[in-house]
């Protein structure tokens, strides 16, 4: 248990997860914003489409950050050891992985897809996403930091 928790406590861990998140979040809120630029006027297929392939990468490498958060003796693991008071926040934190990536799924569908769907809405959902995902995020970053003692750090 020791070693699993100092394998996962590592610097070179708490670096690469770190950066992950930032990578996520910077990755995704240009995604955000390419989309808010679409404007009104109506996107050309083209344009979508590759905003579409952007947010697919993302997708899938938020869902390999995912899984590495929850595999066996991972990061949630090891926190659930670490703080058994906070087991409830990380269960819901695990229940938060399916729930986001079931909402970037569903906008890259309409981006990916042929159907008209509402532009203006797709927006909104995404930065409401954004704030999700952030808040997700910096709760893991408070646990972690108090799990295994990883210095602080400010979000720029
Ligand atoms: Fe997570
Ligand atoms: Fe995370």
């Amino acid at each position: 248990m020791q070693a699993a928790v100092e394998a996962v406590a590592s610097e070179s861990n708490r670096q690469a997860w770190i950066a992950d998140h930032d990578a996520i979040f910077k990755k995704l809120s240009q995604v955000s914003r390419a989309i808010e630029r679409l404007g009104p006027g109506g996107p050309t297929p083209r344009r979508l489409k590759k905003i579409a392939g952007e947010l697919k990468e993302l997708l899938v490498r938020t869902e390999k950050h995912f899984q590495n958060e929850e595999r066996q003796a991972g990061l949630f693991d090891m926190l659930g050891e670490l703080l058994p008071d906070d087991r409830s926040k990380i269960d819901r934190l695990r229940a938060e992985h399916k729930h986001l990536l079931q909402r970037m799924t569903t906008v890259h569908a309409q981006l990916a897809g042929d159907e008209v769907f509402d532009l203006e809405l797709a927006t909104k959902e995404l930065s409401a996403f954004l704030e999700t995902l952030l808040a997700h995020e910096a709760l893991e970053e408070q646990l972690a930091e108090r799990g295994f003692n990883w210095q602080a750090r400010r979000r720029a």
